[in-house]
């Protein structure tokens, strides 16, 4: 394999790429060939020329989990992992968190472009008039056993939407695209607190006009025999901030299962509900309950040093900690920390803040870390704050499902529009058998 380059005119060692292309050779037949570069990556279907013989398949790229596959172009969410740098639609994220509300990055992230107040005005008011879900969606909630996992409930639910508007399926009709999406960013909060509420035997509670997206969703978890739910501004503005962070990753693990599943051109709801089956996960969306595990068995801050000797010696790993992307501060690590100090004003400190503080301290300090790039992600602190807001475990996935609709939604409008999506379609390299003979089960064994 050999870059095409130059030397520069003047001699001076410095060299200079010729063209946007790379060269292999195949040392099988010694041929040559020129694959194009484009936005730093080649087309793996530009290897399949690369053939021995006539009759040859042609070459392919061998990318177990996608480590090093584009599969698809986007304009939705940037990461520099190395920076430590997450954008959404070319905003950082901590100007919108610093500035803007759910909704509003929301709207951002489905129509590329931050909303004039008109239009902001329109999209919350659109947004709050479809929180309702049809009366047979509550019973569908009631046929769960008391202990049903909320992730599994809300698994079901969202693919259950699509039932109850077949017309989503016309996935070619902007209208019905635009329906879809302000129905799963609305009804979301709904079917996670009717899924809460479910568990707990406690009625459900139908949303709230008059209150603000976040301030509904707390009154549809937590309100009780009051006429009206009052929402604490500073937890309505902790979830706000919470869910932004949460809104869009780009191609993780969910995002890709609905646009595999997008791909097929069901409709959106069910796209939606793949993406739910795999955030519920504990590789991707239950690490920080892992992480409050954790705390929990460390239990004092005196037994930080042995536990992390544990870690050095492979023993556990430190939950919250590390990142597929992120080899530098997960930037959204660094805003939930201070969203956990707000949200404890309000709640009362949670003493495992402590031994997380501590714990990161001392981490921070360590070689090991340091040496392997690891440091706190987004799960490490979000844990602290559900437990604060009195939610049990098993809710944390789902407070992750309400924010990351609005990219899932982004994400899929962006599938369905785009002229190069196919039906996705990954190939593999086979290594069974080939042409046995069938053998008879007499001779079996
Ligand atoms: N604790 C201790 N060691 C770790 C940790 C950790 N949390 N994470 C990685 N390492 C070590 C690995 O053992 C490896 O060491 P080695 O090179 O000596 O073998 C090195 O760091 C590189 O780790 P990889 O596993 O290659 O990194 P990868 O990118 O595959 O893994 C992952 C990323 C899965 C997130 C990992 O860091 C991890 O398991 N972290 C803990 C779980 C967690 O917090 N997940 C949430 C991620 S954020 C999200 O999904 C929303």
């Amino acid at each position: 394999m050999a870059d095409e380059q130059t030397q520069d005119q003047g001699g001076n060692g410095n060299v200079a790429t010729a063209r946007e292309s790379l060269s292999v050779t195949d040392n099988r037949t010694g041929k040559t060939y020129e694959l194009e570069i484009e936005n730093e990556t080649i087309r793996a279907m530009d290897l399949r020329q690369i053939k021995v013989n006539g009759d040859d398949f042609g070459l392919m790229a061998y990318d177990p989990a996608f480590t090093n596959t584009a599969a698809c172009s986007s304009e939705i969410t940037y990461i520099d992992g190395d920076a430590g740098v997450l954008e959404y639609r070319g905003y950082t994220i901590e100007d919108l968190c610093e500035n803007a509300t759910y909704l509003e990055t929301a709207y951002l992230l489905i129509n590329g472009e931050l909303p004039t107040q008109k239009q902001l005005e329109d999209w919350v008011f659109e947004i709050t008039h479809h929180t309702y879900v049809h009366e047979n969606i509550k019973k569908f909630v009631e046929g769960f056993r008391y202990d049903a996992h909320p992730m599994g409930m809300l698994l079901a639910t969202t693919g259950a939407l699509s039932t109850f508007y077949p017309p989503a399926k016309n996935i070619n009709d902007e209208g019905e695209r635009h329906m879809a999406a302000v129905r799963l960013i609305a009804k979301m909060p709904t079917l996670a607190a009717f899924a809460y509420r479910h568990n707990l035997g406690l009625p459900y509670v139908y949303p709230d006009n008059d209150l603000s997206y976040p301030g509904n969703f707390l009154s549809m978890m937590y309100k009780m025999t009051e006429v009206k739910y009052d929402p604490d501004p500073r937890l309505e503005r902790a979830l706000d901030v919470l869910w932004i962070l949460h809104a869009d990753h780009e191609q993780n693990c969910s995002t890709s299962a609905v646009r595999g599943v997008g791909s097929s051109e069901v409709d959106p709801y069910s796209a939606v509900a793949a993406g739910v089956a795999a955030l519920y996960g504990p590789l991707h969306g239950g690490a920080n309950e892992a992480v409050l595990r954790m705390l929990d068995r460390i239990g004092t801050t005196e037994n930080i040093p042995d536990f992390l000797e544990g870690v050095k010696n492979r023993e556990e790993k430190l939950m919250g900690f590390g990142h597929r992307v992120y080899k530098n501060f997960d930037p959204r690590a660094r805003i939930i920390k201070k969203n956990v100090e707000e949200v404890f004003e309000v709640t009362g400190v949670n003493p495992k803040l402590a031994i997380a503080v501590e714990l990161e301290k001392n981490a921070l300090d360590d070689d090991y870390f340091h040496e392997r790039k690891l440091y706190p992600n987004v799960d490490f602190y979000s844990g602290l704050i559900y437990e604060a807001l009195g939610l049990p475990t098993d809710m944390f996935t789902v407070m992750f499902a309400i924010p990351r609709t609005s990219g899932w939604v982004a994400q899929w409008l962006e599938m369905v529009q785009d002229p190069e999506t196919k039906i996705a379609r990954p190939r593999q390299v086979y290594t069974g058998a080939r042409e046995r003979e069938f053998v008879p089960m007499g001779q079996r064994g």
